[in-house]
């Protein structure tokens, strides 16, 4: 061990010199060929090396390569800095290395806690049973929907675990223009098909239009489909959006469909203050909430979550349990293995554990709030400014934009397509782009503190001068 001990003393200044001094590096820089080549194609060592050489091999060849999340002016996706909490657990979890199918352990025992207290800070229902840690939001919205297809196959007095979707009417899942495309690889995963997803259109706040999804459910019961499942979004990923839960919920309630919210990105978005969380009345009332700890939260990926009202119908969707695994000291809630796909789990809950006691519930409505605000900022600096559009409201911390320079109308989509990259090779600040009704656009998602209004005047300069670059691309 005291190999171990030498080498990870090593390993704990090596991380806190890498998030110590983020700020000083490049938020992306591109891999050279030389380390491209050992990241990639070295060969498997015949003889094992010394822990210290590996630590030495992370500082030179790893730690100057991320992927950029973890800089104050990391603006891409919905990919947050990991927490300081998270980072020092990381590697107790691995110490420990338990398999948090089930049994009577730490790992478990955590885990049922932090679920609890991810519901209690969202405002959502919480039965014990009533959730599971995944490894992100796509596993999460697959265990949810597979409990959603279970409800509804047995309404219709099937078992579908046993059947399959053999010679049942088509099913129907509504999701929104906006929604997440892990909605759709779900629905497919599950043999629902993606022609039974309908795409229900938005309004100019890239909400649903929920008289849209009241008439397309009318249409489909009256061709003889079976509607089971309406997702809203609680914070979309182009823009932010939460669409109006509280009427999705009427709907649900009033046809049947099982309500399912993705607030993998947004869910947070309730403990904002003000007018920004009025918006989440109804989240409360869904049958599946999706939230993702490794987003606004900065738990270390991944960690995704997926909570729900009625824990015995999400056990009855999963549970089987081979005889090698019989647990003779139940304690009626059976093992988190029988709630979902998995069966050997790592320990998620410390890393969640970790940062959320170490925030508490004061920091989190912090750093919520400061990121909104710095949202808010960036937008009011946008709508300022002659060359940039603001193309969505700001709802949640993400900014949807687009450059539009004062003597040009023409070629816009061309130009902001090649914006991001061009931003994240200079490497002074990272940002994506995306679609927004049918146009180019450039989106900026705030989830880091330690991000400054200073930061935000730097970025809508670098995309000045990224502007710059792509027209003279554009019109040479
Ligand atoms: C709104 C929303 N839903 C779902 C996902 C998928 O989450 P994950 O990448 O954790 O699977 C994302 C990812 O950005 C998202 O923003």
């Amino acid at each position: 061990m005291d190999e171990l001990r030498r080498a990870g003393r090593l390993a704990a200044d090596v991380t806190a010199d890498h998030l110590g001094g983020v700020r000083d590096r490049p938020v992306w820089q591109p891999v050279t060929e030389a380390d491209r080549s050992w990241l990639m194609r070295q060969d498997l060592p015949a003889a094992g090396r010394p822990l210290t050489d590996l630590v030495h091999d992370i500082r030179t060849r790893v730690l100057p390569y991320p992927m950029g999340n973890g800089h104050p002016r990391f603006f891409g996706w919905v990919n947050s800095a990991p927490s300081a909490a998270g980072v020092l657990v990381a590697p107790i979890a691995a110490a420990l290395n338990p398999s948090c199918a089930g049994g009577d352990h730490a790992g478990v025992l955590l885990e049922h806690t932090v679920l609890r207290w991810l519901a209690e800070l969202v405002g959502f229902p919480h039965r014990p049973g009533g959730g599971l840690l995944t490894s992100g939001a796509s596993m999460a919205t697959v265990v949810a929907l597979a409990a959603a297809r279970q409800r509804a196959v047995g309404r219709d007095g099937a078992d579908v675990r046993e059947e399959g979707l053999y010679g049942l009417p088509p099913m129907v899942l509504y999701v929104s223009a906006e929604g997440h495309s892990c909605l759709r690889k779900a629905a497919e995963l599950l043999g629902l098909g993606s022609r039974h997803v309908r795409v229900v259109p938005v309004d100019g706040g890239f909400r649903m239009d929920v008289d849209a999804l009241r008439a397309l459910v009318t249409r489909d019961v009256r061709a003889g489909l079976r509607p089971f499942c309406v997702a809203a979004s609680a914070g979309t990923v182009n823009t932010g959006a939460v669409d109006a839960l509280d009427e999705i919920a009427d709907v649900a309630a009033a046809h049947g469909l099982w309500f399912h919210v993705d607030g993998a990105y947004g869910a947070l978005g309730a403990l904002a203050s003000g007018a920004a969380s009025a918006g989440y009345a109804g989240m409360a009332r869904a049958d599946s909430l999706v939230l993702d700890p490794h987003k606004w939260l900065g738990v270390p990926v991944g960690c995704g979550c997926v909570l729900w009202r009625d824990p015995a119908l999400a056990r009855a969707t999963f549970s089987l349990i081979p005889a090698y695994l019989r647990d003779d000291h139940e304690d009626g809630l059976g093992w988190f293995s029988e709630y979902g796909p998995e069966q050997t789990r790592p320990f998620r809950a410390l890393r969640t554990w970790a940062t959320m006691s170490h925030l508490g519930r004061d920091g989190i409505i912090r750093l919520v709030g400061t990121t909104v605000r710095l949202a808010h900022t960036l937008a009011a600096m946008i709508e300022a400014a002659p060359d940039f559009e603001l193309l969505a409201p700001v709802s949640t911390s993400i900014v949807a934009f687009r450059c539009h320079p004062v003597d040009r109308d023409d070629r816009l989509d061309d130009l902001n397509r090649r914006i991001p990259a061009i931003v994240q090779h200079r490497g002074r600040a990272f940002l994506t782009g995306t679609r927004l009704a049918g146009a180019e656009a450039l989106r900026a998602c705030l989830l880091n503190p330690a991000t400054t209004e200073d930061d935000l005047v730097l970025l809508l300069d670098e995309i000045r001068g990224a502007a710059t670059t792509a027209t003279a691309e554009i019109h040479p």
